[in-house]
Parts: C-alpha cells; sequence; structure tokens
C-alpha cells in the first residue's frame, strides 16, 4: 500500500432523494451523490439555490433517509439555516442547551457553556437574551451550542447568510479558528464561493436540482488564507464558471 488512506467521516455514494412535495407530485431532489470528509476536515457544499444542500446535509446527518445509496457517516449535529435560539433564554441558556438535552445539569451545562464565549467573542453577552444580541453574535451562540452537542461531525447550513458583508468577513475569522482548533469534520453550506476557498480543504459543487455533483476540488493553498492572494482569487473565479456553466 503505498499510501494510509485518511479515515472518512462522512461517506454518501450514490444517494438519490425524492422529496414529495404534495399528495400527488415527488421531486427528485439528489441525483446520485457520491461524496466523502476525511476526518478533520472542512467540506463546503456550494450550488445554485434550491438546487438540494439543505436536503444533503439532512442526508448526511442521518435526518433523511436516502431513497437509494447508502450514507455512513459518524454522529453529526447541524446548525439550521435559521439560528432557531429560544428567544426567552438567555444567549448562555442557548447555548447550553444540547448538554441540557444530552442529561447534564443546568449548572454544568452553563460551566461549560461559559467556556466557548470568550473564545468566540462574546464573553460578557451570557445573561442577554437573543433579541438584543446582533445577528453575527446570535450566530455564535448557535454555532457554540452545535459544538457543545458534541458530536464528531458539525454540518453548517449557510451560517452567515443573514449577515452584512463586514460581519461575515469577522465571522469567518472566528469559525475558521474554531474549526482548526477543534478538530471536528465541517459540511459547511454556503452560497458564498469565496467564503468556500477561503475555510474549505475541498469544495463539492452542486448542479442545479436534481443536485449531482459537478466537481469535488480539493484546496491546497495554505491557511490562513487571504482574500487577496491570487490562488484564492483564480479558485473563486473558476468555481463561479463552474456554477454558471452548470445553470
Ligand atoms: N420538507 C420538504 N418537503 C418537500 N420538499 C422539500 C422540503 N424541503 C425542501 N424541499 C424541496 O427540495 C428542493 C431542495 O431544497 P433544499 O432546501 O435542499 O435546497 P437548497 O439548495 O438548500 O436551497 P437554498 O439555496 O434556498 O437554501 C426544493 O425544490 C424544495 O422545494
Ligand atoms: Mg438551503
Amino acid at each position: 500500500m503505498p499510501n494510509t488512506p485518511v479515515a472518512s467521516a462522512v461517506t454518501l455514494s450514490d444517494v438519490v432523494l425524492t422529496r414529495r412535495v404534495n399528495r400527488s407530485q415527488q421531486i427528485e431532489v439528489l441525483d446520485s451523490v457520491t461524496l466523502s470528509a476525511a476526518e478533520g476536515s472542512t467540506v463546503a457544499i456550494v450550488g445554485p439555490s434550491g438546487c438540494g444542500k439543505s436536503t444533503l446535509l439532512e442526508v448526511a446527518c442521518g435526518m433523511l433517509k436516502p431513497t437509494s445509496g447508502t450514507v455512513t457517516a459518524q454522529p453529526a449535529a447541524m446548525m439550521a439555516q435559521r439560528d432557531l435560539l429560544l428567544p426567552w433564554a438567555t444567549a448562555l441558556d442557548n447555548a447550553a442547551l444540547a448538554l441540557r438535552a444530552a442529561g447534564l445539569s443546568r449548572d454544568d451545562a452553563r460551566d461549560q457553556a461559559a467556556d466557548w464565549f470568550p473564545k468566540l467573542g462574546i464573553a460578557g453577552f451570557e445573561n442577554v437574551r437573543p433579541a438584543q444580541l446582533s445577528g453575527g453574535m446570535r450566530q455564535r451562540v448557535a454555532f457554540a451550542r452545535t459544538l457543545l452537542a458534541g458530536r464528531p461531525v458539525i454540518a453548517l447550513d449557510e451560517p452567515f447568510a443573514a449577515l452584512d458583508a463586514l460581519s461575515r468577513i469577522e465571522a469567518r475569522a472566528w469559525l475558521s479558528d474554531a474549526l482548526a482548533a477543534g478538530g471536528r469534520t465541517a459540511l459547511l453550506v454556503t452560497h458564498d464561493v469565496e467564503e468556500a476557498v477561503l475555510l474549505a480543504d475541498r469544495i463539492i459543487v452542486l448542479s442545479p436540482r436534481p443536485a449531482k455533483v459537478v466537481e469535488s476540488l480539493s484546496v491546497e493553498i495554505a491557511k490562513p488564507r487571504r482574500r487577496s492572494d491570487p490562488q484564492v482569487v483564480a479558485m473563486r473565479q473558476s468555481i463561479l464558471e463552474l456554477l454558471g456553466a452548470g445553470q
């Protein structure tokens, strides 16, 4: 054996998924999708609006069973497209939710969750309710909750879609730090191709629905990456062309 194979945390083989949209109509959402995420890597998934990205994450996380094909994945926690924080609970209690659900006492769950507030740049906001947080802060709380679920795989569905351009740039920085430190495998759905190139080790480009894998690209650019790096600019451009060609 010339190479030691890298263990895969998530593997989809020939996954087909049809969804029932109403009583008489079914649509094909995923069309023979094959992909894998190496343990500890960040895999970005990009594709046109409505092509099946969220569906793909749900399948990878075991929330949806494929119509055919196979999914082999380590346990995953998903951060949904909307932040879904409980409006009546404080930021700290929201972050601690997964730990509470796992059976920890409120104090223990809050203690563990509190460790993440300084790491994510939101120290001091523990006792604030979501309505009083900025969009970027809410996303950090939701992200902390996802990490604290303690699963080896985290699936992030457009985590920064609701943020303005500047908050997004800041958010990429804390996400990239947290992923680098965490040793988790991350599946990141984003419509922002530049974000995919800045954060991912591999980028999966999907076609319009039903989603097929158009390309799976390994990103061999040293981290941390800069937006102005010519390699980043070139890769972003070639992915945009792939997406354009697929439409
Ligand atoms: N719960 C559902 N039941 C039936 N059909 C659904 C459901 N959720 C999504 N769909 C359909 O599946 C297709 C893919 O949806 P999905 O949300 O996976 O796409 P997406 O790529 O995440 O879209 P977006 O870019 O808008 O987030 C769409 O045509 C949508 O109408
Ligand atoms: Mg989606």
